[in-house]
């Protein structure tokens, strides 16, 4: 089966506070983008991937010598904009990753469950059980309640989707000036299901400065022989 990948890499990481945008600051001399992608591009079943970027002709010369298969694309407003450009770009593919170059430690295991799913269900997230105790704030900032975690869990990226089916959530969402932080989201509206596979706690979004340095003691990790 063809597939394509959009990598949301476009934003500009406020909360992180650095000089250059999020997905060009680099762990262990590689990019978040470069990380984000490379077990992607392992793959010989991904035909395509769109990269979404802040500055396409920048992040080209930034990340040089590059799979032919990736295309720079520009990022929109929000996250959800710049995957529907990312989309545009993707040519004829029958299942769509999306994935956020903030989740440059991404494995290919959770890659492959995530396609395979996908294949079989139409829509799959990876996700995890909440370990935190999680409260509901009403606007006054008081705490209204406490809900349950056991029907509440966190999900990650990537996602994947059949390709008619991300196409016709973004374009539904986009005509009912829906906006979302994530695809699955889109596809939900729809009444579409979505199936949950095991995510990895290791696979964190890199938000602010103290994310770097979880990130780096990782990446730290995985370099120690077994034992
Ligand atoms: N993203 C994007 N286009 C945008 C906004 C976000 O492609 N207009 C991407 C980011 O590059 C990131 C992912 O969506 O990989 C998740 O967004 P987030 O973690 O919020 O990253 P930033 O928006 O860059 O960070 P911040 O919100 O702190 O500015
Ligand atoms: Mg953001």
């Amino acid at each position: 089966m063809r597939i394509g990948l959009v990598l949301a890499a476009a934003g500009l990481g406020t909360r992180l506070k650095a000089s250059e945008p999020k997905a060009f600051l680099r762990l262990q001399d590689a990019t978040l983008v470069d990380r984000a992608l490379a077990p992607f591009m392992l793959r010989d079943d991904v035909a395509a991937a769109a990269v979404v970027v802040p500055n396409p002709a920048a992040a080209a010369e930034l990340l040089g010598h590059m799979d032919p298969r990736v295309r720079f694309v520009q990022g929109g407003e929000d996250r959800q904009a710049s995957v529907a450009a990312g989309l545009a770009v993707l040519g004829d593919v029958e299942l769509i990753l999306v994935h956020d170059a903030a989740r440059p430690l991404v494995e290919d295991a959770t890659v492959a469950a995530v396609i395979d799913a996908a294949k079989k269900f139409g829509a799959a997230v990876p996700a995890l059980p909440i370990h935190d105790t999680v409260k509901e704030v009403g606007a006054d900032g008081r705490v209204k309640g406490t809900p349950s975690r056991a029907a509440l869990v966190l999900v990650q990226t990537p996602q994947g989707f059949r390709a008619d089916l991300l196409r016709r959530a973004h374009a539904e969402a986009q005509a009912a000036g829906v906006r979302a932080t994530d695809d699955a989201a889109l596809v939900e509206r729809l009444g579409e299901p979505v199936v949950l596979v095991p995510g990895r706690r290791s696979n964190i979004k890199i938000t602010t400065r103290e994310d770097l340095l979880i990130a780096e003691a990782i990446l730290a990790a995985r370099a120690q022989p077994p034992r």
